[in-house]
Formats: structure tokens, C-alpha cells, sequence
């Protein structure tokens, strides 16, 4: 599978709000980020609040430049497509963006069939309004609102969360988008429709070859969506871990992506009382403002050694990249049954 978009040593400085010390203006939020995501494919970003999730989607969207690194859309880099015109018109308008508020992205004040036709016109300036009416039709049946006549004068406050949900996903496709960044879409709403959403993404992504980012902080539904695709995880503006979704379930490698893992509740009355001890120090989160060199989960890693102050240079095995200095004194985690965990023997 070819990338369609790579990002190359990307990294992101924000400047801090309401700082007044000089040299405690700026925190690095996202620190030499390689990911590429292919045709066809879902890749699932998964780490905790803050660590630069939306920070990533904004900027393989094109919403925010990186302060350094390259970003590639079919091989060409972005910014230098804002000078060609199209070309830059075209990924701008086959990479969208699905934002976690549903209320905060759609127009309270437009029904839900002008949402709609907004972008269907500006893009498609030639269809008739027989033709935008029908390719209305057709997207709100594709994400499942059917009949559609039922949806097209309401407002967003008349509908559910999930509802809501599947409207941004029809804007997003009626652009015929190559890759759908969808960021949290169901942190949002009710635990019983979250799989709704998730089949539907996995739907339309095997029915119209559209790829998925799908950023989450929650690594039991990234399991779900990203069945047969890849897992990316972040911690502190960094890729710990980045491999087959299966394979990193199975059989974590990194310490971080072992205490996400054991930490995945399990829905059984068995395991109930089980004494469930985490592969961590402590639980306390970090800041990234507060991240110093080498590996940021160093604070909490229960393996860390005098080497893990160092710049640390990702490891590849097979298809899985590691970012970790100590991989061979990690223990093999495997997973019994999701949440139950067996530890011991070399990962190396
Ligand atoms: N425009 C900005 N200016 C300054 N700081 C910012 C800006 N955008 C994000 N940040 C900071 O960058 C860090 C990463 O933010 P980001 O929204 O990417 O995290 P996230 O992983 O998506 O978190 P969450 O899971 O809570 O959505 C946070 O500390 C945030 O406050
Ligand atoms: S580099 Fe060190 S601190 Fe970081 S995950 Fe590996 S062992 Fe833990
Ligand atoms: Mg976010």
C-alpha cells in the first residue's frame, strides 16, 4: 500500500499561554513524529489527554503547520503545493477532518440538509440542485439515517449525539475524501452507540476504500476499529509503539503500550476480584511542559535505567517500530484474556 501522507520529523512548539518568564515561553508538544498512513488502511492514535493527538490530526489535515518537518501528501510536501494552487485545493479536500464536538462543529442556526449542501456546492459547482438533492439522499443513507427525508430540516440540537456523529461523517465524505482524520468521534456520546459509529467507520472504509485516522484515547474501541489495520501509540508527544493492531494486543512491546493494555477493563463478574497490579509506578499523568531529554514515561516506567536519559532511537522488529532504549530487561506480556495479564521471560 502506498502512503498518502507521511509526516517526516515533524515537530510542533507551542508557545505557553500566560507565561511571563522569558525562557518558559515555549514547550515542545510534539517531539520528531514519524507516522505514515497508507491507501486504504485505518491506523489508530492512541495515548492519554494532552499528549498531542489533535495536535497530529490538525496537522495531517493541513490546519496547523509544523514548526519543523515535512508533511507529504502523495509524496509531494503540502506547503509547497499551497504555491501550485489545485493541487493544494485537492488535498485540502481529500484529507478531512472530524471533530470530537459534534455541536461545535455543525451551524446550529442552518438546517442539517444546508450543512450539507455548503460543501457539495463550492466543490461540485456545476451539479444541479436535483443532483446535490440526491447526493444528499445517498450520503445520509451511507451513514445510515434513513429515510433521509427525515433528517434534511432538522436542526443539530433535534438530534442525538450519535446522529450528529454520522452528519459529520457524510460532510466529510461528500467530498469523496481519500482519508477521513476522525478525532474522538465517540468520546462524546452514549457508551451503547459507540459501536455503531466504530462499524460504520469500518464499513465505509472496506466499502469505498476511504483510510481513517482515528485518534482515541481509549485502547478497547482502537481494537475494535483498527481490526486488521495498525496501532500508533503516543505518549508525551512521542511514538512509543507503532504496529500491526493485533500483534501490539497480543503481545505489547513497549511499557507504556503494556500498562494501556493491562489497564482495559474486563467486562467479566470472574475477574472481578482479581488483584490486578498495572506495569506501572505510578499513576500520576505527566506535563508535557514538564517532559525533559531522553524518554518522556521514564517518571512511571518500571524498567528504567541510566540509558533512558539519552536521546532514545526507535527499534524495529519485523513490522513494529519500539521506542526504547531498554527492550531486552522489558518482560514478555502476553494477554490472556483482555485485562488479564501474565508477565516474565525476555523481550528481547
Ligand atoms: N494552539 C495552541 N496553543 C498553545 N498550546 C496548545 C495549542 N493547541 C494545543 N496546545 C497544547 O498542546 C498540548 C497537546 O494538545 P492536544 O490537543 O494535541 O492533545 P490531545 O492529545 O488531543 O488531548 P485530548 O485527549 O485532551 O484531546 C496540550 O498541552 C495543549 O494545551
Ligand atoms: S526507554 Fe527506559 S523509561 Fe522509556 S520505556 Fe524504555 S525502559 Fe522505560
Ligand atoms: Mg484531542
Amino acid at each position: 500500500m502506498k502512503p498518502l501522507i507521511e509526516l517526516k520529523g515533524v515537530n510542533m512548539v507551542f508557545s505557553k499561554r500566560g507565561s511571563f518568564v522569558r525562557d518558559e515561553k515555549f514547550f515542545h508538544v510534539l517531539k520528531n513524529v514519524n507516522l505514515d498512513i497508507r491507501e486504504g488502511e485505518i491506523v489508530a492514535l492512541i495515548g492519554e489527554s494532552g499528549c498531542g493527538k489533535t495536535t497530529i490530526g490538525k496537522i495531517v489535515t493541513g490546519l496547523l503547520k509544523p514548526t519543523s518537518g515535512e508533511i507529504t501528501y502523495e509524496g509531494k510536501n503540502i506547503y509547497a503545493l499551497i504555491k501550485l494552487g489545485k493541487e493544494f485545493d485537492d488535498y485540502r479536500r481529500f484529507v478531512q477532518f472530524v471533530q470530537q464536538d459534534s455541536y461545535a462543529a455543525l451551524n446550529p442556526v442552518r438546517t442539517i440538509r444546508q450543512s450539507l449542501e455548503a460543501p457539495i456546492m463550492t466543490h461540485y459547482r456545476h451539479d444541479t440542485r436535483e443532483q446535490v438533492g440526491a447526493k444528499i439522499d445517498s450520503l445520509l443513507e451511507l451513514v445510515g439515517l434513513n429515510p433521509p427525508d427525515q433528517f434534511l430540516s432538522k436542526y443539530p440540537h433535534q438530534l442525538s449525539g450519535g446522529q450528529r456523529q454520522r452528519i459529520l461523517l457524510a460532510r466529510a465524505l461528500s467530498l469523496d475524501p481519500k482519508l477521513i482524520v476522525a478525532d474522538e468521534p465517540v468520546s462524546m456520546i452514549d457508551v451503547s452507540l459507540r459501536l455503531t459509529i466504530l462499524k460504520l467507520m469500518s464499513d465505509l472504509n472496506r466499502r469505498l476504500h476511504v483510510s481513517f485516522l482515528y485518534i482515541t484515547h481509549d485502547l478497547a474501541t482502537a481494537r475494535y476499529i483498527a481490526d486488521n489495520n495498525r496501532i500508533v501509540v503516543m505518549y508525551l508527544g512521542e511514538i512509543m509503539e507503532e504496529g500491526d493492531a493485533s500483534e501490539i494486543i497480543s503481545n505489547p512491546r513497549h511499557p507504556y503500550t503494556q500498562a494501556l493494555i493491562a489497564a482495559i477493563p474486563i467486562p467479566d463478574p470472574e475477574f472481578a476480584d482479581l488483584d490486578r497490579e498495572l506495569p506501572i509506578k505510578s499513576m500520576e499523568m505527566q506535563s508535557l511542559e514538564h517532559r525533559g531529554k531522553g524518554c518522556p514515561f521514564v517518571p512511571r516506567c518500571p524498567y528504567a535505567g541510566s540509558e533512558c536519559t539519552d536521546e532514545i532511537v526507535p527499534v524495529t522488529v519485523g513490522e513494529r517500530r519500539i521506542r526504547c532504549a531498554r527492550l531486552p530487561h522489558v518482560p514478555v506480556f502476553s494477554t490472556i484474556r483482555p485485562g488479564i495479564v501474565r508477565t516474565g521471560g525476555s523481550n528481547s
